[in-house]
Order: structure tokens, then sequence, then C-alpha cells
């Protein structure tokens, strides 16, 4: 097959691990009979450096035009980077967001799931790390506080700031269905997360939600407010399958529930539309601490690349595939910085690239 790849590395780490998970691609194309054409794109702070914005009509037309985008991450360090002295519709996120928008990318998949060979990486007692988690956060990605109006203003000589959290039943709807029908894959049990105690988008998500699972009766669905998941999720991370929450709740918990993993290198993303374009990237973000380094962990972009292969082309052999090369090389004791343990081997980010490729 013949595919064209719309290749954001961004900024920070982001050259250095895209450039692993393109190495990868380029093993998985030779090994099966692929094709896959790069269009190299600039988003983020690269993009105001180059073009004044962080997003140009131009790069939007180019993702559309491509069968998936691959991506690695925007942004600086908030404190120093002269990125943050712009207008906020201006900064490196404003750029991300508008992608997200522009591609419809309603839904965000964000697998979290504990390797054994990295249990002793997980933070948790070691009764709860023992058992394992494999869960799916299904984050609702195009609505919410995040695109809500906002405004700041002198309300009778005091400073005043709006920000709106709307949704309505369209939207929760298609969210919900994107999470049954991944959970009719995986182990069938759906944990929608809201805070329908206070909140009125809570209650009509929740009321929807309610609606969806009448279509899948095998589905096990339960409802947790969020300050709950928060707390369910360190003391006893096995009990979820499909977490399905609104894009806030969904920001804050993806990245607790990275953590338990041992690393947030190590999560993969995928943000999909109702067509096959989507776009993937690494759940964490550009550490400009370590950029151009060569040490960050490349996995989780490799890993993104494979849920690309399997949700946009359908190439199910292939990304299992990559997967399987990914865990063979924790199995050799293969680590970066962040996931070192004793006895094991540390390679720069190239190396690990090289070492995951290689066992393709
Ligand atoms: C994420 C990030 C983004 C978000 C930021 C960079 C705008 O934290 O993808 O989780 O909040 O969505
Ligand atoms: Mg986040």
């Amino acid at each position: 097959m013949n595919k064209k790849i719309a290749v954001i590395k961004g900024d920070g780490i982001g050259p250095e691990i895209v450039t692993e998970a393109m190495k990868v691609l380029d093993k998985v194309a030779a090994k099966f009979g692929h094709t896959f054409e790069y269009d190299q794109l600039l988003l983020g702070g690269c993009s105001i450096d180059a073009y004044g914005e962080p997003l140009t009509d131009e790069t939007i037309a180019r993702c559309k035009a491509s069968d998936a985008v691959l991506m690695g991450s925007i942004g600086g360090d908030t404190n120093t980077s002269p990125w943050y002295k712009l207008p906020a519709n201006l900064r490196p996120e404003a750029g991300l967001l508008k992608i997200r928008k522009e591609l419809g990318l309603f839904a965000n998949l964000r697998p979290c799931l504990l390797y054994p060979q990295l249990s002793g990486a997980c933070p948790l007692k070691e009764e709860i790390s023992a058992k394992g988690f494999d869960m799916l956060i299904m984050r609702e990605l195009t609505g919410g506080l995040y695109f809500g109006a906002r405004k700041t203003e002198e309300v009778d000589g005091v400073m005043t700031a709006v920000d709106t959290l709307s949704y309505n039943e369209n939207e929760i709807r298609r969210i919900a269905i994107k999470a049954f029908e991944v959970a009719m894959k995986r182990r069938k049990k759906v944990t929608s997360v809201d805070k329908a105690n206070v909140l009125d988008s809570s209650r009509l998500w929740r009321k929807v939600v309610n609606e969806v699972s009448k279509d899948y009766p095998e589905v096990t669905l339960e409802h947790m407010l969020v300050d709950n998941s928060a707390m369910q999720l360190v003391r006893d991370p096995a009990q979820f399958d499909v977490m399905v929450t609104e894009n806030m709740f969904g920001d804050i918990l993806s990245d607790e529930a990275s953590m338990i993993t041992g690393s947030i290198g190590m999560l993969p993303s995928a943000s999909m539309n109702e067509t096959k374009l989507g776009l993937y990237e690494p759940s964490g973000g550009s550490a400009p601490d370590i950029a151009g380094q060569n040490k960050a962990n490349p996995i989780a972009t490799i890993l993104s690349a494979a849920m690309m292969l399997r949700y946009s082309f359908d190439m199910t052999e292939e990304a299992d595939a990559v997967e399987a090369a990914v865990e063979k090389a924790l199995d050799d004791g293969l680590r970066t910085g962040d996931i070192m343990a004793e006895g094991c081997v540390k390679l720069s980010c190239s190396e690990m690239g090289t070492a995951i490729a290689d066992r393709i």
C-alpha cells in the first residue's frame, strides 16, 4: 500500500522522537512491501519562528490531504521561551488546538498499560502494581472548556475571567459511541467519568451515555465522579478498561494514568474523527530541558505510529509487529534513561529506535 503521512516533528524533543518513529515505519515499509511518503510540516513554536503563527492554512490543507498525521510534540518552557510572551492565540498550544478542531478530531484515545517488564518503574505499592493494568482513556477533544467562549474583562472595577464548559448531546453521543465500540474489542467495560453531582454538562453527559449504552448490552457501564476517579486510578487501576470523559477531565486524568505506567515516555495517543484520517502523537510534552541531547524515550512515538498503522491504515499485522518489537526490546533489557533499572542497558533515543526497528 502507498500512504501519505504528514509529519510534524514540532519542538523540543519532537524532532528526535519522530525521527525514530520514521526509522521504524521505514522498516515496516521494507518488510511488508508498503511505501510511506512523508510530507514534513511545521506546527507550534517552530512554525511561529518560521511563519509568525503556530499553524498556517497551508499546513492545515496539507494535513487534510494526507492519510494520517504523525506528530512529535510542541511548545517550549513557558517561563523562559519568547513564544509565551505572544498573545494566547499565537502561542504554540493554539496551533495544536486549532489542528484538532480543523480536522474534527473529537476522539482522543490514550491507552495506559503497565508493561510487566516495567512494573518496577510504577510508583504504586507492589501489591497494586503486581496486578498490572491495561486501560484506555477516551478523551473528548474538541469541546468543553477548551473551546467554549472565554473572556477577561473588568466588571464593576474587578478583573473577571470567564471560561465556558458546554456540550451538546450530539457531541456527547459520538464520543460515547466510540467508547462503547472500543470496549467491544476489549474487556467490555466502560467507566464514564463526570461531575454530575455539580455540573449541568455532566448531567447531560450521563443521560446521553446511558442512552447509548442501550445499544451495547454486552458492555458493562458504570458512572464515576471525576474526583473519585482520580483516587481510584492510584488505588486500583486494574478495575478500568475504557474510561470515557470530557476534554478537561481527560487531560488531567490521562497525565495521572501515565505516571503510574512508569513513564509518560511510554504512552502513545491517537486522535480521530469519523474518517480514517487521524493524528498520532505521544501523550507527553516537548521536554525542552532534555531537547537535543539524544536521550528522550522514543517509544511513545513509535507506539503512536503503531496506532496509526492499526486505525488509519488497517495494517493490523504491521501494528502488531511494531508493538511486539517494543516488547522484545524491553524483554532484552534495553532502556532509555527515564525507565532505566538495575541490570538493564541504557540506550540513547536513536539507539532505542534502531533497536526496535531491528526487532521488526
Ligand atoms: C495534551 C496537552 C495539551 C492539552 C496542551 C499542550 C494544550 O496537555 O495533549 O494533553 O491540554 O490538550
Ligand atoms: Mg495534557
